[in-house]
């Protein structure tokens, strides 16, 4: 079920770090709906500029206060507004959409591998499968400033690109290091394509499960405009995935990688 509120208030619009903002929204219908690894699509500004809405994906829920939060980085001109809306205004806001993760797995290993922004649905994830299951996370980001506030699942094994925080270099090798050590029952994962392929081919070569987040581009959000189209995997002749309602999140054996 999918709601369209054009009054959502916001209570809190606070840098995490660098450019990244925690926006927290008081949306009680999307609150109580809304499943890990879906996103709200929002305008970001009062007048027409910018046009379309922009989607982010649900970074936390808290249903007892119902509020609804996102995690996001300031890339272009709708961010840019957004990081200026201040407690007390009001956005308009459509969600919860697209389908989540599969989450029906209990006493299980869960492996969680996040890159850049890719980590915000990981965390709405990771708080819901730690209730019976254990997590284990991974999370690539350029410096220690990208990394989320606020976990409520096990310290994530962090890799960053300048050393600042956990392991200098790929998320990815941390990965392969921990299931050289131990068995994952299933793998999720969200961020940069090139992740995602050394994801693949590291679930692959595991032989785990995966599913995968894919964040392309979005204009409607509804699947009436195919502006987030991915290619499937195994399709005769060209067949396409709409990343907004199919997705985002896929097996990765639905999706064609190279
Ligand atoms: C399902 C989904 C969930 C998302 N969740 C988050 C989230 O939790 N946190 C977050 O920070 N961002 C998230 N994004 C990306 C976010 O929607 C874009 O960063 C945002 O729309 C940019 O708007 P803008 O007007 O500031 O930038 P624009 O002016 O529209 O673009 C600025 C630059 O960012 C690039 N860009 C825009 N959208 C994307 C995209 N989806 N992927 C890669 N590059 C893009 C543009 O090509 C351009 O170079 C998500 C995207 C999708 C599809
Ligand atoms: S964004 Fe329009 S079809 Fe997906």
């Amino acid at each position: 079920m999918k709601y369209h509120v054009r009054e959502v208030r916001v209570v809190d619009n606070v840098k995490t770090g660098g450019d990244i903002y925690l926006l927290t929204l008081a949306a009680p219908a999307i609150a109580a709906a809304a499943l890990p690894g879906q996103f709200i699509h929002l305008r970001c500004g009062e007048g027409l500029d910018p046009l379309l809405r922009r989607p982010f994906s649900i970074y936390g829920v808290d249903r007892k206060n119902s509020l609804v939060q996102t995690w996001y980085q300031v890339v272009g001109k709708g961010t840019d507004l957004l990081r200026k809306a201040k407690a007390g205004k009001t956005l308009d806001v459509i969600g919860p959409l697209g389908k989540g993760f599969f989450t029906d797995i209990a006493g299980r290993n869960a492996g969680l591998v996040g890159g850049g922004m890719g980590i915000a649905p990981l965390m709405f994830l990771g708080g819901e499968l730690a209730q019976n299951n254990r997590v284990h996370s991974f999370f690539g980001v350029r410096s220690k400033a990208q990394l989320p506030p606020g976990l409520s699942f096990p310290t994530p094994l962090v890799a960053t690109e300048d050393g600042s925080a956990g392991r200098r270099g790929l998320v990815t090798d941390v990965l392969e290091q921990e299931l050289q050590r131990q068995k994952m029952d299933i793998l999720y994962a969200c961020g940069p394509r090139a992740m995602l392929q050394q994801v693949v081919k590291l679930a692959q070569k595991y032989d785990i499960p995966l599913q995968v987040s894919l964040e392309s581009a979005m204009a409607c959000g509804v699947g009436a405009c195919l502006g987030c189209a991915c290619e499937k995997s195994g399709a005769d002749g060209e067949s396409w995935l709409k990343a907004c309602q199919d997705g985002p999140v896929f097996w990765a054996a639905e999706v064609k990688w190279e």
